[in-house]
């Protein structure tokens, strides 16, 4: 399987790229082919909505967008990391999906892994986040929510550590 993480936090080696490196490990063991996508790395403007992409099916931006949207269309797989921010999915991820405009039409039969971390431990934390993550998948041709894994209670850089979701995500990553 072809597995696309994109991990979307501003931090890099925080909670929730730790969670997405669990994910990365378990895949890699598992013989899948992964590629982890740190968002913080690449130039992703937001979507201007000129909608000439409706048309085109190209963006008329030229940034590291083109060749994430090219390795999205291959991935069997894609693992959506990101932090809580406000009880929704952090800023960064919105900015991503809204830039898949010009291709989402061509991501069908997509199965989707969902990585958050909090700052709060109570379980309804990520479930704003779930659905807003819908409201994307909803737009797609039959994709799938294959799992997810909350870190909760983890708010500094590095406090997720110990937690149990870095083995979930690393399980999960290896069972997919
Ligand atoms: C702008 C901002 C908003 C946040 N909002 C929430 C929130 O609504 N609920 C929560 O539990 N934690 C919230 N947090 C805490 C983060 O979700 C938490 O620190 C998380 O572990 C960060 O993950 P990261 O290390 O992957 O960035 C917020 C943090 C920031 C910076």
């Amino acid at each position: 399987m072809e597995v696309l993480i994109i991990s979307s936090s501003p931090r890099k080696g925080g909670n929730s790229d730790s969670l997405s490196e669990q994910f990365k490990l378990g895949a890699e063991n598992a013989k899948h082919k992964v590629t982890k996508v740190f968002l913080g790395d690449k130039q992703i403007n937001y979507c201007k909505g000129c909608n000439s992409c409706f048309t085109s099916h190209k963006c008329i931006q030229k940034d590291d967008m083109e060749e994430i949207l090219q390795q999205m269309v291959e991935a069997d797989i894609i693992v959506l990391a990101t932090p809580i921010y406000f009880y929704a999915m952090c800023g960064q991820l919105k900015v991503f999906i809204d830039r898949c405009c010009a291709r989402y039409t061509e991501m069908s039969n997509k199965r989707f892994y969902y990585l958050f971390t909090a700052a709060e431990n109570g379980n309804s934390t990520v479930d704003k986040a779930i659905i807003e993550l819908q409201g994307f998948l909803d737009c797609l041709d039959s994709p799938q929510v294959s799992g997810i894994v909350s870190g909760l209670g983890a708010w500094k850089k590095g406090e997720i550590s110990g937690n149990k979701a870095l083995k979930e995500a690393y399980d999960m990553g290896k069972n997919i």
